[in-house]
């Protein structure tokens, strides 16, 4: 029964943004995985052979390979039987990607036992053991069912979030995987035209061109040093073309009223940037200017740490009315993801 134990499918563990776990659920069973609910921050994957699909999620954080092993420490790793195991699981990853080195991401990792086990695995895999910078990561914890230790191997060189397209980087700068995740939940059809307000560095447009086709792909920011970051990035992505990108200020669009389906935008947060006195003015101004621009069905997703405020603010309009509120982990703060209709 050699190839029906070789079918069978591997587990994998994807890292999200606590409170991203019922998106990257949708979107790994929408590209065709067994996925399944384990944590707040984590999701369960199953797959097959080769992990194209998996590499391909874009709301995870980082995806591992999961392997149990039934030793009581991790010292019996050592053991011939689980370290011919622990190197196979090595190179079944190493094989689908260029990886030189690598390095273990656990308690105790500077133990003796972990360096006994790095000087075994360099020598068994050819892979250069660095501690701090390693590409391939292991890591090693307890079975959270109780007898045995679970292996985590991190599937890629960089977590999945860390995208090739930023080459330009900016504070504030949002995590790949949460603008995806804010796209989705936008929606997107291919004949949308999109409008990514306030976009900095460019994260949720860049996001949103390379999910799906767009009709129209705009993004504006006030600030002429945002729109030439948000540019290089686009440019690495190879999305220059498809994208009209301007200095301008959100709350006075030169866009004409009701040619927009789909806006998003992280707002100024009021703490790193912009302040929560700016925002008092800045956030009604902006859901109106949004009203004149958007199209009567349009959907409108928003990211704020200045919550209290936003919701004063929501609470005094009658342009837009709230359809989702999720909270999210995202740079040692709490935000939300506010879903919003225009009101009729
Ligand atoms: C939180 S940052 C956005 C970061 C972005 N999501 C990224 O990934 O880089 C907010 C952005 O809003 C811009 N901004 C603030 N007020 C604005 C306004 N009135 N019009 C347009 N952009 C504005 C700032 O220049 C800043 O780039």
């Amino acid at each position: 029964m050699p190839n029906a134990r070789r079918r069978r499918p591997q587990i994998f563990e994807a890292e999200v943004l606590a409170g991203l776990a019922p998106v990257a659920l949708a979107e790994a069973r929408d590209v065709g995985l067994r996925a399944e609910p384990l944590r707040e921050d984590a999701i369960h994957l199953l797959a097959k052979g080769a992990l194209r699909l998996v590499k391909g999620l874009r709301t995870v954080k980082a995806v591992y390979r999961l392997d149990h092993f039934d030793i009581p420490r991790p010292k019996a790793m050592l053991g011939d039987q689980h370290f011919r195991r622990l190197v196979a699981t090595v190179g079944a990853v190493t094989r689908e990607d260029a990886f030189q080195s690598f390095r273990f991401g656990a308690a105790g990792r500077e133990s003796k036992v972990m360096q006994r086990l790095a000087d075994a695995l360099q020598e068994a895999t050819g892979l250069r053991f660095d501690p701090d910078d390693g590409e391939l990561l292991l890591r090693f914890r307890p079975s959270p069912e109780g007898s045995g230790w679970e292996v985590l191997t991190r599937v890629t060189p960089r977590p999945l979030s860390a995208r090739s397209w930023r080459v330009c980087n900016m504070p504030g700068g949002l995590n790949a995987s949460l603008a995806a995740a804010m796209n989705r939940l936008s929606g997107t059809g291919d004949r949308d035209r999109y409008l990514n307000a306030m976009c900095g560095s460019g994260t949720l447009l860049i996001e949103r061109a390379e999910m799906a086709p767009a009709s129209q792909l705009t993004g504006c920011d006030l600030d002429r040093e945002a729109v030439a970051c948000a540019r290089c990035n686009l440019q690495a992505a190879g999305m220059v073309d498809r994208v009209r990108l301007v200095q301008e200020d959100a709350t006075r669009l030169s866009l004409p009223e009701g040619g927009i389906d789909v806006i998003t935008a992280d707002l100024p947060w009021g703490d790193a940037v912009g302040s929560h006195q700016s925002n008092l003015d800045l956030y009604p101004a902006f859901l109106e200017e949004m009203r004149r621009v958007a199209a009567p069905a349009a959907r409108m997703v928003l990211l704020t740490h200045d919550i209290k405020l936003f919701e004063g603010v929501l609470a005094a309009q009658r342009s837009w009315r709230v359809v989702d509120v999720r909270r999210v982990y995202h740079g040692g703060h709490y935000p939300r993801i506010y879903l919003l209709r225009p009101e009729a």
